[in-house]
């Protein structure tokens, strides 16, 4: 076959893509905050950051300010932030009477204790039926003992919020990652297997991960969360964008804000047992922290890799097709995650994505 000119690389590829426009283009933005961000379950904050009455925290849904509070000691309601409440801090303690308040939102305390919202005033669906079994494989782990938010923190990226999803679910970037390299790349992580669930959320099946491999005190066997073996790392890929990392004694939540069609607030969460004593919390956070802490080996080399993929599609560049025909019989680089995804995405906002 002869090279390729650049009229051969422009031309639209006849396996399964995705048009690089439905990362830049405004109006597609514009279309997934009213009819994606504003309709799903968001996964916004969790229970431990509120335990007692008054406690809050606020966030931003498809660009309308929320706060999620503890009204009565027991209860998390979920409002609008504005006129009445009109809160503007990210946390704290607020002695509201909100009896009196009109309209909470929907709103539970699901799958580990987080606390989920949606800005429909009519959900069709209740949050275990909208996750539809992608958490099961963590269940056991998560909701066996009361958990406990031990660490936070926020990155601002300039990308699409897409992205962040995407290095969540095709794991053939795990080349970038020096942890994951030494640590994981034996026979068990590349059978791991891609599951898809309704409402295009997908899990990806465990391993035994070699933590030693990289420091030799990092066995995480004794500290595993309740009913898994040791040393497993679990991950669950939730529609539109919220990761759920279960890496044997600690585990991770991703929230993605979209603020525009290039930048996106990402909230990172790290938990422990409650019942930990202070020496086994420590461990976790440091298990946590050596992967996915602010000098870790592994959460900031995703964040500079999804800010250069989105430098490479911003307005302005040429438009291109992101190939996801990788079949592999759904094991850990078959695409399937992105192709459930994106075809779930395209029924939001009904739009061929590879045509956008
Ligand atoms: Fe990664």
């Amino acid at each position: 076959m002869p090279p390729r000119n650049h009229k051969n690389w422009l031309a639209k590829p006849k396996v399964q893509a995705i048009s690089s426009k439905c990362y830049n283009n405004q109006v597609i933005f514009d279309m997934e905050i009213e009819q994606i961000f504003s309709k799903v379950w968001i996964p916004m904050c969790h229970i431990s950051e509120m335990r007692n009455k008054g406690d809050f925290r606020t966030t931003q849904i498809a660009n309308k300010r929320v706060i999620a509070i503890n009204v009565d000691g027991n209860n998390v309601q979920a409002y609008y932030n504005t006129n009445d409440i009109d809160i503007r801090k990210p946390s704290g303690t607020y002695t509201w009477d909100f009896a009196t308040t009109e309209k909470p939102l929907h709103c539970e305390v699901k799958h580990g204790g987080m606390i989920w919202v949606t800005l429909d005033p009519n959900p069709t669906k209740s949050v275990e039926e909208w996750t539809a079994g992608a958490f099961d494989c963590i269940a056991d782990a998560i909701d066996t003992e009361e958990l406990e938010v031990f660490h936070y923190h926020k990155a601002v990226i300039p990308t699409n919020y897409k992205l962040w999803h995407d290095t969540n679910s095709e794991f053939y970037h795990d080349f970038m990652h020096y942890f994951n390299r030494v640590t994981g790349f034996n026979d068990e992580y590349f059978a791991r297997k891609n599951i898809a669930f309704d409402n295009g959320h997908v899990n990806v099946s465990s391993f035994t991960v070699n933590y030693t491999e990289f420091d030799k005190e990092g066995d995480r066997g004794e500290l595993s969360f309740p009913n898994l073996p040791p040393n497993q790392w679990y991950m669950v890929d939730l529609f539109p964008g919220f990761n759920f990392n279960l890496r044997g004694s600690a585990y991770r939540s991703d929230a993605v804000t979209p603020l525009g069609p290039n930048s996106v607030l990402i909230e990172f969460r790290g938990y422990g047992l409650k019942k930990d004593t202070l020496e086994e919390r420590q461990t976790r956070i440091k298990h946590h922290n050596t992967i996915w802490g602010p000098f870790g080996r592994n959460l900031h080399e995703d964040l500079i890799g999804v800010t250069g993929q989105g430098v490479t599609m911003r307005v302005g560049t040429e438009d291109r097709h992101i190939l996801h025909g990788r079949h592999e019989n759904h094991t850990i680089h078959d695409e399937v995650g992105m192709r459930h995804y994106y075809s779930e995405w395209g029924k939001y906002i009904d739009m061929d994505p590879y045509h956008a």
